[in-house]
């Protein structure tokens, strides 16, 4: 399902302008990560995306339908948010239940509802929590809970507003793992996230916000080697990255893969 958005700006009572002017598309099954400073505007933008929050100028369409002309409740079976902070988003007394609650929202019958929450457990591993409290579990694993619900609406659009902040090393690699099975099923993932090295391993294409504009939107190599402009909107590019341009062994290295593949290729050459 395709995501366009036109001339999208956004004031917060109080004056406080998020988005001036941003034009986007984003064709079905993309993956694309949204990165920028504090206060950029990330999460202000994706929350436009299901109706969240509505345009003060310009319009965003999601497939065929406004969002001005639908409820958040209809877009939650095109559009997945899982929120940056779990809190906001988990109320239920199991793990179970709380998985269970879009796909009935949604008017699923028992039967598929049941059938879309095991899968959502299988994917984050929350087997052996099911009939847990999510709030007693710990951080890594309510931010599971918070993905779980999501997948379990089986939209065609997911957003994840920072997957990996917080989390630890085996966390993250569940994460890229799901990120990669629903690209597999034909979703289209949006990530917001400070983790540069995540998105350019993970993602394919990259969008940079600067105070509520578009600074840079392209393929990952293309972003990640933008030193300059990145600068300016405080993202450094990924460590390998960084690494292969200072010794002199690529200008434009995404990932670990890359990196292993052109310091071999170094080693050959050397006489
Ligand atoms: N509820 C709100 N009321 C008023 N201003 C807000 C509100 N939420 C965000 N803002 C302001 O809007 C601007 C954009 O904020 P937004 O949360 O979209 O940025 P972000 O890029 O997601 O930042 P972060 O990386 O810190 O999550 C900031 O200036 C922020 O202070
Ligand atoms: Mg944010």
């Amino acid at each position: 399902m395709r995501i366009e958005v036109k001339n999208l700006h956004f004031t917060y009572p109080g004056e406080v302008v998020a988005l001036r002017g941003i034009d986007l598309i984003i064709e079905p099954g993309e993956q694309v990560a949204i990165v920028g400073q504090n206060g950029s505007g990330k999460t202000t933008l994706v929350k436009h995306f299901n109706g969240l929050l509505q345009p003060t100028e310009g319009s965003i369409r999601i497939g065929e339908w406004d969002t001005r002309e639908h409820t958040v409740a209809e877009f939650a079976a095109r559009v997945g948010y899982v929120f940056q902070n779990p809190d906001e988003q988990l109320f239920n007394s199991t793990v179970r239940a709380e998985l269970r609650f879009g796909p009935r929202n949604l008017g699923f019958d028992a039967d598929k509802t049941e059938a879309l929450v095991d899968d959502a457990i299988q994917l984050t591993n929350l087997e052996k929590f099911q009939e847990t409290n999510p709030y007693d579990l710990s951080a890594t694993w309510r931010k599971m809970v918070a993905m779980g619900s999501i997948i379990a609406l089986d939209s065609p659009i997911i957003i994840l507003d920072e997957p990996t902040t917080g989390q630890d090393a085996r966390s993250i690699e569940r994460i890229a793992g799901i990120v990669h099975e629903l690209h597999r099923r034909g979703k289209t993932i949006i990530t917001i996230s400070h983790d540069i090295d995540f998105c350019a391993e993970n993602f394919e294409r990259i969008i940079a916000l600067s105070q509520g504009e578009l600074l840079l939107d392209g393929p990952v190599l293309e972003v990640i080697t933008q030193d300059k402009a990145l600068a300016t909107t405080y993202i450094d590019p990924p460590q390998l990255t960084r690494l292969a341009k200072k010794i002199g062994l690529a200008e434009s290295i995404r990932d670990q893969q890359e990196f292993l593949a052109a310091f071999r290729k170094f080693r050959q050459e050397i006489p």
